[in-house]
């Protein structure tokens, strides 16, 4: 057998990283009040499940927020940063137009020469990374990769649009992807249909030396949230298919974490309770491509998932986009 066919990727450390500014419910309530826009910690919570989220300082990029994760990610593999030698970051919110975040996360690591790129895929962008790394491994393309995902979202936020600026946080995840004898990742799926572009977008854009358009977000959220509620449930079966596993075989799910709602109805399609669901949403609200690998780091570390455990990992967010991870820890 080709010894390269025959490698696998495996998670082997998790970490991640919150903006200390937390704000719950009631306090972006009586912030957007002075601004005369309404809302409650009633409506939020009953609509989407988030009771809190976290903000970045002013000055704290995603790179900042990334690479904090990255450290404990690397401490957690009992790694060097100078044994990396492939670095992925899944952004939309980066902190130039270019270079990547990638690059700036490399920097702060103090390494240099191995690849370092991002992946944009809004909310979806964990599991491509993740999908990318697992492909160059099993190639032979790298052996140990950090694979992020960080967002500052607060900085693409309408404060005036209260169906929108209440659903989003900042934070950031990590893993580290090892090339392993034993999988390890056993199937991805990832797909995208453009058709739905404007369901969710930020649409402004550098020009000529302005910013051209709303640089804000937009989001059609009862359009996002059917195709959601749609394609999550096709993806885990076409993922679990693929992995020729079964629903049963699913320890824990941790879907992209936007609304308990759409989570909810994923769970009971696949016949999971909740107890075997990782929820973070309601402490960090949407952090877009963060969402997926905080969950993880938090139920690892916290004692829920352990090694061996077979996880489904499921993004959706703007392109539209969408995509699941089947891997066993
Ligand atoms: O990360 C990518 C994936 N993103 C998602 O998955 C988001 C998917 N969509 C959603 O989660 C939900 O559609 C939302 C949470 C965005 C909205 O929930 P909804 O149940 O679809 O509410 P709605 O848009 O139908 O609004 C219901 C009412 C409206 O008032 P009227 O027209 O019924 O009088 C809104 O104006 O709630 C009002 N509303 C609010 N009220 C208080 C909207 N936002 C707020 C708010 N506070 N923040």
């Amino acid at each position: 057998m080709n010894p390269i066919s025959a490698r696998f990727s495996r998670i082997t450390g998790t970490g991640s990283f919150l903006p200390p500014r937390r704000l719950s419910n009631d306090d972006l309530a009586a912030q957007l009040a002075e601004q005369g826009i309404e809302t409650s910690d009633q409506w939020i919570v009953e609509r989407t499940g988030i009771r809190a989220r976290h903000f970045a300082a002013p000055d704290v990029t995603s790179s900042d927020l990334a690479f904090e994760a990255a450290k404990r990610a690397l401490d957690a593999a009992k790694l060097d940063a100078a044994e990396i030698d492939l670095i992925i970051v899944a952004t939309s919110t980066p902190d130039m137009v270019f270079p990547s975040v990638a690059c700036m996360v490399q920097e702060k690591l103090g390494v240099q020469g191995c690849p370092a790129f991002d992946v944009q895929a809004v909310c979806s962008g964990f599991v491509y990374a993740l999908t990318v790394a697992d492909s160059m491994i099993r190639t032979g393309a790298a052996r140990k990769a950090l694979v992020i995902g960080a967002e500052v979202f607060s900085r693409i936020l309408d404060f005036k649009d209260r169906t929108t600026c209440v659903l989003f946080g900042d934070g950031a995840g990590a893993v580290v992807l090892e090339a392993s004898d034993t999988p390890g990742i056993l199937a991805s799926e990832l797909h995208a249909d453009g058709r739905h572009v404007d369901i969710l977008c930020v649409p402004g854009h550098v020009s000529g030396g302005s910013v051209l358009g709303d640089p804000l977000l937009k989001m059609d959220g009862q359009a996002v949230f059917k195709l959601a509620v749609g394609v999550l449930e096709d993806v885990a079966r076409a993922v679990l298919a693929k992995a020729e596993r079964t629903d049963a075989d699913i320890d824990w799910l941790i879907p992209h974490q936007a609304n308990i709602r759409i989570m909810q109805s994923t769970a009971r399609k696949l016949k999971l309770p909740m107890d075997k669901v990782i929820v973070t949403v309601d402490q960090h609200g949407n952090t877009s491509a963060a969402s997926i690998p905080l969950a993880l780091d938090e139920a690892v570390r916290g004692g829920k998932i352990k090694r061996g455990d077979t996880v489904l990992l499921e993004g959706v967010g703007g392109g539209f986009t969408w995509g699941a991870v089947l891997l066993d820890l």
